[in-house]
């Protein structure tokens, strides 16, 4: 079984507000990403994750909406981390397997390919545990005091990471489970700090993540294009 897991509990901090429910061309950003998922044949369930005061607009919205997936809405946590934990738990509490894989997306990401939803499933197969991400394009400087101090990075070597984040369950519950308390900006992260391998999944630049303003000017450009 493939399970996606969107995560839509931030604070939008950056872009002034809760950008997961900005209308754009009349659906909130959030459904463009459970849309994707809803739409790909290997996906089986997707669960949503929501403030918690969001979470009895949210499910009575999703109820006319015609997704066939969904398997929840449930409230998130005051990080990304325990958000994510958070849907873990939920799942493990619905006896999910432990080869069972699991998709981790930021509904700030509303253009996941089809292609890559795939990437990760086949690759997490064959690997357990797979990040998607992008090899940097521009020359890369690490600055101190507005002054760069490092031209010298190798930018073959370094890649931008993006969601899905994908892992058999078992390894990425027992990697949140274990590091309680200690604090890591994506799942990738912590499932490398115990010492497992994460498989890279080429990601594109339209997977980008709405984080200001003028992502999301970007975004609706895009859209208005298609
Ligand atoms: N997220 C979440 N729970 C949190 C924090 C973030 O589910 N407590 C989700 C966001 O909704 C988003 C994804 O994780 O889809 C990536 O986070 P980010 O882009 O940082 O979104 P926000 O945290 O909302 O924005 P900001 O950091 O600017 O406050
Ligand atoms: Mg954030």
């Amino acid at each position: 079984m493939n399970i996606a897991i969107v995560l839509a509990a931030g604070s939008g901090t950056r872009m002034g507000q809760q950008k997961q429910f900005i209308m754009v061309n009349e659906k909130p950003l959030f459904v463009y990403s459970l849309e994707a998922f809803d739409f790909h044949p290997l996906i089986h369930k997707i669960l949503l994750v929501v403030p918690s005061n969001d979470v009895d607009r949210v499910s009575s919205f999703l109820k006319e909406y015609p997704l066939r997936k969904m398997v929840g809405v449930i409230a998130g946590g005051n990080s990304r981390q325990e958000s994510t934990f958070l849907a873990l738990k939920y799942l493990k509490e619905k006896n999910v397997k432990d080869d069972d894989i699991v998709l981790i997306h930021d509904a700030a990401r509303p253009l996941v390919s089809q292609k890559i939803i795939e990437d990760n499933i086949y690759l997490t197969q064959k690997y357990g545990a797979v990040e998607t991400a992008c090899k940097a394009v521009d020359t890369l400087v690490i600055s101190k005091n507005n002054q760069t101090v490092d031209h010298t990075l190798n930018r073959d070597e370094i890649y931008q990471s993006q969601t899905p984040q994908s892992f058999l369950f078992n390894l990425i519950y027992q990697a949140h489970n274990l590091r309680q308390g200690e604090s890591f900006t994506d799942d990738a992260g912590l499932v490398k700090s115990m010492g497992n391998e994460v498989y890279i999944v080429e990601g594109d630049k339209y997977n980008f993540k709405i984080t200001t303003p003028t992502d999301l000017d970007i975004f609706e450009a895009i859209i208005n294009k298609r």
